[in-house]
């Protein structure tokens, strides 16, 4: 796991040079490289050797998804969304740059991350780089983490009651969305990168949505639990705002039990198909909650 964030954090430095003006490319780099778990990224490359490839050939796309990801952090912490002031331990990028700056960083490096891959991975061929970019545009735009969002942003004016039977299905919408759409696009972009068949890109992708709805169900139990320095980012705030979170639905306890019957499931997926992870386990042993 180390040796992957070393390289990760090496090549992020090396793919996002300060040029003119500054500001803009300051601003993209400071969430960037602050020091994030690099999940994204190392699902993707991890997936790639799983499957047989040259985990080299994943590295310009497994550093696009980290950079998407901040992107989506970036936003995510700005005042007209979820309003928060740390992110990573460290000042958000609007508490730093400003708003105007950390909307603009939002956006270019939504531009940025395929651009990067484009620029780099052209010894992949035109044919492997198209499907990337379609699993890219997909995960990352309108149909993917910004309908999570959306749908998340408005859940806070429901009200969030047991009895309510359209909720489940809503909550599930924004997870797999505002969450596990990250994860499939990670794991997918490394299969495909490692000449996967399609049933392995099923199996791929089964496992990231299990994976995805239970480290969002973690992030909303840890939001209740957790501390600031465990966490780098201002806990307690899912409740305050009125957050459709499975917490906020299900309350504590069953938030757990699901959170570790889905983390059964995603061993279960990997046993049946006979994938072999020691990064994969460790991942989702962090994730669990006793
Ligand atoms: C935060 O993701 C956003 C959620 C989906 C809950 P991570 O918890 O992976 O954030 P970093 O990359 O480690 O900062
Ligand atoms: C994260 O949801 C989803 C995205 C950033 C796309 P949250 O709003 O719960 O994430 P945190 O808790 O701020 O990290
Ligand atoms: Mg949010
Ligand atoms: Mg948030
Ligand atoms: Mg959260």
């Amino acid at each position: 796991m180390n040796n992957y964030i070393e390289l990760i954090d090496k090549k992020l430095d090396e793919f996002m040079p300060i040029c003119y003006p500054q500001k803009i490319f300051k601003s993209m780099k400071y969430t960037v490289t602050l020091p994030g778990k690099r999940l994204r990224p190392i699902m993707c490359l991890e997936t790639c050797r799983m499957f047989g490839g040259n985990i080299e050939d994943a590295i310009p796309t497994a550093c696009a998804i980290e950079m998407l990801h901040a992107q989506t952090l970036i936003h995510d912490d700005m005042p007209c969304m979820d309003n928060d002031m740390y992110r990573r331990g460290k000042l958000t990028n609007h508490m730093v740059f400003g708003e105007a700056n950390a909307l603009l960083a939002g956006d270019a490096l939504l531009t940025f991350a395929p651009q990067i891959i484009l620029k780099n991975s052209k010894n992949l061929g035109a044919e492997k780089l198209v499907k990337i970019m379609e699993e890219y545009f997909e995960r990352a735009g309108a149909y993917g983490v910004i309908a999570g969002q959306v749908v998340d942003i408005e859940s806070e004016k429901f009200e969030v009651t047991e009895d309510d039977e359209q909720l489940p299905e809503i909550l599930d919408y924004i997870h797999t969305h505002k969450t596990a759409d990250l994860f499939k696009l990670a794991l997918r972009t490394g299969a495909i990168i490692a000449d996967a068949t399609d049933e392995q890109l099923e199996e791929i992708t089964e496992f990231g949505q299990a994976m995805g709805v239970a480290f969002q169900i973690a992030d909303d139990i840890l939001d209740v639990t957790s501390t600031f320095e465990e966490m780098g980012k201002t806990l307690g705030k899912d409740k305050e705002a009125g957050k459709l979170t499975y917490v906020n639905l299900y309350g504590l306890e069953k938030s757990k039990k699901d959170l570790n019957e889905l983390l059964d499931k995603c061993f279960d997926i990997l046993k049946r198909n006979n994938l072999q992870s020691e990064i994969f386990e460790q991942i989702l042993n962090k994730i669990r909650i006793s």
